[in-house]
C-alpha cells in the first residue's frame, strides 16, 4: 500500500539525545554557508521597487524543530534591516511562515519564539512587529494564497521527494535507494517522481510569490548528470549495508526490508535547472554547487570524546532524521533502533576513516520577474 510521505515524515522531535534539535549542526552548517546568498538576494528584494517596504511576508518550508529552524530566518530579518537602515527606509514589519509536515514538532518550535524575538530586537534594535505562524502540511501543494509572499527560502528539505516512486518495492530489492544493484527502471522512477515533485512546487511557489519574490533553496545534490552516479551518496547505501547484514541474521524482517525505498532524490544542478527552466516562472539569479563534510565537528579541536569519532556524529545526525521512517516500517522496538545505528556507527566509522568523506549541495537562488 502506498503510504504518502506527508503523512509519516518527521524529524526526531524534542530535545533527547537522539532529536533533530540535537544533532542538527551539519544542517546549521550549511545555512550558514549560503548566508551571502540568502543576504544578496534579500537585498535584490528590498532594493526593487516592487517592494512597497511597509510589510515582509517570508516563509521557510521544511523548518523542523531546533535551533536551525529559526536560524535562516534570522539570517534573512537581519539582512532586510541592514538594507532598510542603509536605504534610510524603517524596518518593514516582519511576518514569518514556518512550514513543515503535521508530524513536526511545531510546540518546541512555538516555545522558543518569545525568547527568539526579543533576542531579535536587542541585537537589531527595531520596533519592527515580527508575527509568527505556524503553516502545516506538504510543500507539494499550495500553501499560501496568491501573490501573498515576498521571499521564501528551504534547507535541506526538497530533496525529500512526495512519495516512494511507485513500483520501486519489485525492483530495488536489496537496496533502500539508487544503489550500485540497482536495474536502470529505478534511476527511472527516482528521476520521474523529482521532476513531478520539483516542478508541481515552483508552480505553486510561483503563484505564492509577489512579481519581483525571491526564493533560496539548498538541497542535497550530486555533481555529474549520470543518475547511475547517485549510488555514491554513501550514507543510504551503507544503512541498506546494515539493514541487510540484520535481515541475513533475522532481526529485521526481510519483507518489510524488500519493501523499504527513501523518498529521497539528490539531483544534479542541470536536472534542477532543466526543471527551473521547464516550469518558467522563475529566472535563475544563482545556481551553486558546493561540498561538505558528512562530519560536521570535521576540523574543530577540543571536542568532547563523543564527538572525536565522526561515525558516531553522522549515524546521530542520520539518526534524528531516518528513525522515524524506519519505526514506521520495522517497529518502534527501542533496541532494534539502537542496534542499527549501533553498527551503522562502525560502517560509517571505517569508510570515514578510509575516505574523505563528502557530500554535494545545490544551492539556488531565483527571483519571479
Ligand atoms: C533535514 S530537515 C531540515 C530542517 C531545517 N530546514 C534545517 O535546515 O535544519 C527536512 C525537513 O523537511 C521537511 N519536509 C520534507 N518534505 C516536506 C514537505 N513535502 N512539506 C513540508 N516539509 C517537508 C521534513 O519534515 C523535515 O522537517
Amino acid at each position: 500500500m502506498e503510504v504518502s510521505v506527508s503523512h509519516v515524515l518527521h524529524m526526531n522531535g524534542g530535545t533527547e539525545d537522539s532529536s533533530y534539535a540535537a544533532n542538527s549542526l551539519l544542517q546549521r552548517k550549511v545555512i550558514s554557508m549560503t548566508r551571502p546568498i540568502i543576504e544578496e538576494a534579500a537585498v535584490g528584494l528590498v532594493s526593487s521597487s516592487s517592494f512597497s517596504g511597509r510589510h515582509l511576508a517570508i516563509a521557510d518550508l521544511g523548518c523542523a524543530s531546533g535551533p536551525n529552524t529559526l536560524f535562516a530566518m534570522s539570517e534573512l530579518i537581519k539582512a532586510v534591516a541592514k538594507v532598510s537602515r542603509e536605504l534610510g527606509h524603517e524596518s518593514p514589519e516582519f511576518q514569518v511562515f514556518l512550514n513543515d509536515l503535521p508530524g513536526n514538532d511545531f510546540n518546541s518550535v512555538f516555545r522558543s519564539l518569545h525568547g527568539f524575538k526579543e533576542k531579535m530586537k536587542r541585537e537589531l534594535r527595531i520596533e519592527s512587529p515580527m508575527l509568527f505562524n505556524g503553516v502545516p502540511g506538504s510543500f507539494y501543494g499550495k500553501l499560501f494564497p496568491s501573490d501573498s509572499l515576498h521571499f521564501i527560502h528551504s534547507s535541506y528539505s526538497l530533496h525529500w521527494l512526495s512519495r516512494v516512486p511507485p513500483g520501486l518495492e519489485e525492483m530495488n530489492k536489496g537496496n533502500i535507494s539508487v544503489g550500485s544493484s540497482s536495474p536502470s527502471s529505478v534511476l527511472k522512477a527516482y528521476y520521474a517522481q523529482f521532476q513531478t515533485d520539483f516542478s508541481f512546487f515552483l508552480s505553486c511557489r510561483a503563484q505564492e510569490l509577489v512579481r519581483g519574490g525571491r526564493i533560496v533553496f539548498t538541497l542535497l545534490g550530486r555533481r555529474s548528470q549520470s543518475p547511475s552516479t547517485m549510488h555514491y551518496f554513501y550514507v543510504h547505501q551503507l544503512l541498506s549495508v546494515v539493514l541487510n547484514q540484520m535481515a541475513s541474521e533475522g532481526l529485521v524482517d526481510q519483507g518489510k526490508l524488500d519493501s523499504f525505498n527513501l523518498p529521497t532524490y539528490m539531483p544534479s544542478p542541470t536536472e534542477v535547472e532543466s526543471e527551473v527552466q521547464k516550469q518558467g516562472s522563475f529566472a535563475i539569479e544563482r545556481l551553486e554547487v558546493w561540498e561538505s563534510s558528512w562530519n560536521p565537528y570535521d576540523g574543530e579541536v577540543n571536542l568532547p570524546e563523543s564527538r572525536q569519532d565522526a561515525g558516531h556524529n553522522v549515524a546521530r545526525c542520520i539518526r534524528a532524521v531516518m528513525e522515524p521512517l524506519l519505526v514506521r516500517q520495522f517497529g518502534p522496538q527501542r533496541k532494534l533502533m539502537d542496534e542499527i545505528f549501533m553498527r551503522y556507527r562502525v560502517i560509517l566509522s571505517d569508510w570515514m576513516a578510509e575516505e574523505e568523506a563528502n557530500y554535494v549541495n545545490v544551492t539556488v537562488s531565483l527571483s519571479k520577474p
